[in-house]
């Protein structure tokens, strides 16, 4: 695949078939991924990934906690909720999803089991958990680096036949994945993202979410055509 094509075909990936993801290709990609720019080649992520039983485990956990209310414990800071025209695009992809996915809006049960699906990392059999040192916090540039690293694993994935989501619903309860992946208390748990192979017949694996057309978002200064 060219990469223009790998850009323009790629898709966050939600439905996934069971079937294993050798560690061999994991290391490939990560080798791959590892080109990616980092402020001064600081390089400053850690990858921990997770599959089998410890994976069960914090799909396990997560769930718990969080169907018993428990709020989100992130590492890093976060926004509050989106509003303006961040909110319309977040809005306009759930509507695609849900619409595929046939789920009525107003249908507490079935967006609470999306929820959870999200939470349970969409049931992928991989679980890539980035983190970095906490000596480099507060992390807006170590945040662009491992930015930069999470597009590249998607991207080199995506080239290989397996499918990714980037999914911060997974490390909401930062301290579970801490515990059952024995991370050190000196790494700041960023985000993981969730990978296996995509199971084609799961409606949402076909949704391609919009982008902008370049002038809405792009201006240029000092050009002559
Ligand atoms: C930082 C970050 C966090 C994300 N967290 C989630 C998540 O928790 N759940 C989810 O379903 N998708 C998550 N996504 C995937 C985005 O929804 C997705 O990338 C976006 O809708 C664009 O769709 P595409 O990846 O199919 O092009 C996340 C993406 C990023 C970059």
């Amino acid at each position: 695949m060219d990469f223009d094509t790998l850009v323009r075909t790629r898709r966050s990936v939600r439905g996934y078939k069971n079937d294993p993801v050798p560690r061999a290709l994991i290391e490939e990609i990560l080798d791959i991924a590892k080109g990616a720019p980092s402020s001064m080649n600081t390089q400053p992520w850690h990858v921990h990934v997770l599959a089998g039983e410890a994976l069960e485990d914090v799909r396990r956990r997560n769930t718990e906690v969080m169907l018993a209310g428990a709020k989100a414990n992130r590492d890093i800071a976060t926004h509050g909720e989106y509003e303006g025209l961040h909110r319309q695009r977040q809005v306009a992809i759930a509507i695609e999803l849900f619409k595929v996915m046939g789920i009525d809006r107003y249908d507490k049960a079935m967006r609470q089991d999306w929820v959870m699906r999200g939470f349970r990392q969409f049931d992928a059999p991989v679980s890539i958990v980035l983190t970095y040192d906490r000596e480099l916090d507060p992390g807006a540039v170590v945040h662009f680096d491992l930015g930069a690293l999470s597009y590249g694993i998607c991207l080199a994935a995506w080239a290989r036949g397996l499918g990714t989501v980037i999914n911060g619903q997974g490390i909401m309860r930062s301290e579970i994945v801490r515990e059952v992946a024995n991370i050190p208390d000196n790494e700041v748990i960023m985000t993981c993202i969730a990978m296996g192979w995509p199971n084609d017949e799961f409606p949402a694996n076909g949704v391609k979410a919009e982008r902008e057309p370049v002038d809405r978002f792009a201006r240029f200064v000092g050009f002559t055509d």
